[in-house]
């Protein structure tokens, strides 16, 4: 009998030996300790034995069970560690790899325009006012001196919105930054009605106009407004900040001349040209051969708009003016067509 238990022992470790996985170690768990294994079959028949001989018999045969147990449980220890290993290698993170970088976003083009715009206006004083998109025809046509169908209405064909409305007084989408003007002034001037305070401030924002769009203009575009009221402002006033500004934004040599104009809400107008910077004045495609590249509107506040602002024309005076970061951005970059500002295209947003 002690000999049949050596044979046991043997027979299962040698088996154990050969076993690769989990399935095979459960298959050698159930043939070597199961209740139908060799062993248990001694054990069954342990009390039919001989009196002297069972406590030797039993000894042994409690031995080998010991045996084999820890040997299944030392396999299944070494089986789990084989399985992480070779996951281990399997799944390898090579971290000397360098990483995939983030990709860095930026400021559009037109964006970093503008800031700049307001960053040479802060330098000279003027704050940000942002005033709103949506606006009525009375902010942004009747008190900046378009009355109802006057024409040069038509310079700024409207998107009108479809909401409940005054007559005559439909809501919009701005067509210039000016409506800002009046609202600025209104807010400035009820913190003191009898003796307003000077007002010195840019309007940066987005404007709408129902426009073909082609390769020059869009529906939608950003402008920067500036507006000074103030006792004594002329338009001496007007001309000096306005050139030192050309000379911030577009260099230290830049020249800028003013030519007579229109606009119903300032008088005299004027818009300011810089000498083109493309061919330094001699002439070519950017300027169109003139030397001159047109960039902004401008002219002293009209007495009917101060007065609706709530400053009296008797004792205040000012100036207002209006460009246009795209076509600013524009003639800088020489870009060729101002849809690419709305495209979305990063292509030409990773320039700059
Ligand atoms: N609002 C005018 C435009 O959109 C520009 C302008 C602003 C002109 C202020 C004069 C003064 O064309």
């Amino acid at each position: 009998m002690l000999a049949t238990l050596d044979d046991i022992e043997k027979v299962a470790i040698s088996a154990l030996k050969e076993v690769q996985d989990e399935s095979a170690l459960e298959a050698w768990r159930v043939a070597h300790l199961g209740r139908s294994a060799p062993l248990m079959d001694v054990f069954d028949h342990l009390g039919g034995l001989p009196k002297d001989e069972r406590p030797a018999i039993g000894r042994r045969a409690n031995e080998v069970k010991r045996r084999l147990e820890a040997a299944l449980l030392e396999k299944a220890e070494d089986l789990r560690q084989a399985a992480l290993t070779r996951s281990l290698q399997a799944e390898r993170l090579d971290v000397s790899l360098p990483g995939r970088p983030m990709a860095r976003g930026r400021l559009h083009p037109s964006t970093q325009t503008q800031r700049q715009i307001a960053h040479i206006f802060a330098e000279m004083g003027f704050q940000v006012y942002l005033s709103r998109d949506v606006e009525t025809d009375e902010y942004n046509f009747q008190l900046l001196n378009f009355p109802p169908h006057h024409p040069a209405r038509e310079m700024q064909d409207s998107f009108y919105l479809d909401a409940p409305h005054e007559m005559d007084n439909p809501f919009l989408l701005r067509t210039h930054t000016s409506p800002g003007q009046i609202r600025a002034m209104r807010e400035f001037a009820a913190t003191n009605p009898d003796n307003p305070p000077p007002v010195r401030i840019i309007l940066p924002g987005m404007c709408y106009r129902y426009e073909q769009i082609t390769a020059r203009s869009e529906s939608q575009f950003t402008q920067v407004e500036g507006l000074a009221v103030g006792k004594d402002i002329t338009f001496s006033d007007l001309k000096g900040t306005l050139s030192d500004f050309a000379r911030r934004i577009f260099g230290e040599n830049v020249r800028t001349r003013f030519r007579a104009s229109h606009f119903p809400f300032t008088e005299p107008s004027a818009e300011m040209d810089v000498e083109c910077f493309v061919c330094g004045g001699t002439g070519c495609a950017v300027c169109k051969r003139t030397g001159w590249l047109e960039i902004l509107g401008c002219g002293m506040v009209h007495p009917v708009v101060l007065r609706n602002g709530g400053y009296d024309p008797q004792k205040y005076s000012g100036y207002a003016f209006g460009m246009g970061p795209e076509r600013i951005t524009i003639l800088r970059y020489r870009i060729d067509d101002i849809r690419n500002f709305w495209a979305n295209d990063l292509r030409f947003l990773r320039q700059f």
